[in-house]
């Protein structure tokens, strides 16, 4: 059922446990959800957490009920509705974010801003009071936005730390290493692929030159596998023709996030995902890049590749603007009157 990528993060959560005496504590808010469900059957399969605390506002007792009956040793519980914040985070070291609404055909990400920027802003809010050093990761769109929102509502509470919050962009990555390894007849598990910027449409800026092992493309062809890894979420909302945005695939890549959270938590050494954070690499102040991952959050910001090509330059370049009116709205909505 899990790829070999994901199993092999597994198996090394797996044998990387046994050394240790406490495991993780993990919360997904948004729970009940296309990502919240299978995003929480994976990560009840990691020996690596040991209580998954599932939040919703609808259903989340059935959720829970239904998870908490796989044999694995993590503890699930389940916590509907506003009043039952602080019972669902407290104590939560890793808390994953997939609440909110998703796309319909012939919506930009954008769109879904008044919606989503209030829910991020009020389960933020409440990360704030009740697991104010937890990890937090934001899938909820628009992801540029709604990790700024997060930020300026930490930095209301007085305890925002920029090691410990990240806008999740790990689809971007997955999407990248399926498609290459697609067009160049390789074992997706076997492909390497750095996505920088943010998450919507041009912001996306999958690293072609650089992907491990090395391939080269014809430039026709580097230009519409760049575009269809930057429109891979549209590709997948017309497909569902109604029915919402990637869910499974989310779930993957959620997974595989929050897997590689709990196990820089624990100490494991070289865990790097690419990940939207603040930032200074470049001249926004949020931009996802490699970071390594560690017991306090990011260790390190391994920045901007080196070497990037001119084609690579000029993404970058239309990137920005996009990305700093994006983040912009984000801290604005914090801070109205
Ligand atoms: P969904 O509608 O299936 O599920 C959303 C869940 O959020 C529902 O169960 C809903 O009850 C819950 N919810 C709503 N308000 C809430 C609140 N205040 N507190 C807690 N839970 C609340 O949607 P989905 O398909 O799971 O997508 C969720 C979000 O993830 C969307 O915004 C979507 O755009 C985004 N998304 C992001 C990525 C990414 O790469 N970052 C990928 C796919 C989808
Ligand atoms: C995705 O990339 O699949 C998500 O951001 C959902 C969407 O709306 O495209």
């Amino acid at each position: 059922m899990f790829s070999q990528r994901l199993m092999c993060i597994c198996k090394n959560a797996r044998s990387f446990s046994t050394t240790s005496l406490k495991n993780v504590k993990v919360a997904v808010c948004g729970a009940s959800g296309g990502i919240g469900q299978p995003l929480s059957l994976l990560l009840k399969q990691s020996p690596l957490v040991t209580e998954l605390s599932l939040y919703d506002i609808v259903h989340t007792p059935g959720v829970a009920a239904d998870l908490s009956h796989i044999d694995s040793k993590s503890v699930t519980r389940g916590s509907n509705g506003p009043e039952s914040l602080k019972t669902a985070l407290s104590g939560m070291e890793v808390v994953i974010i997939p609440a909110g609404v998703p796309r319909k055909p012939g919506m930009t990400r954008d769109d879904l801003f008044n919606t989503n920027a209030s829910i991020v802003r009020d389960l933020v809010d409440a990360c704030a009071k009740y697991c104010p050093k937890a990890l937090i990761g934001i899938i909820s769109n628009p992801v540029n936005s709604t990790v700024p929102i997060a930020a300026e509502v930490l930095k209301k509470n007085g305890v925002f730390d920029p090691k410990r919050l990240f806008g999740v962009t790990t689809l971007d990555v997955v999407r990248a290493n399926t498609f290459v390894a697609n067009a160049k007849g390789l074992d997706p598990q076997s492909v390497s692929v750095t996505v920088i910027g943010g998450h919507s449409g041009v912001t996306i800026i999958p690293l072609l030159s650089q992907v491990k092992p090395k391939v080269e493309f014809k430039s026709d062809e580097l230009s519409a596998l760049t575009t269809r890894i930057q429109d891979a979420g549209t590709e997948v909302v017309k497909a569902k023709a109604g029915a919402g945005s990637a869910t499974l695939s989310m779930a993957y890549a959620g997974a595989r996030f929050a897997i590689s959270l709990c196990r820089g938590l624990k100490g494991e050494s070289n865990v790097i995902e690419c990940a939207y954070v603040e930032s200074n690499v470049t001249e926004v102040p949020y931009f996802s890049t490699p970071v390594i991952l560690g017991p306090n959050g990011i260790q390190k910001n391994l920045g901007l590749p080196s070497g990037l090509s001119s084609y690579e330059q000029d993404l970058l370049k239309s990137a920005i603007p996009e990305l700093k009116k994006n983040i912009q709205k984000g801290v604005d909505f914090v801070h109205k009157k």
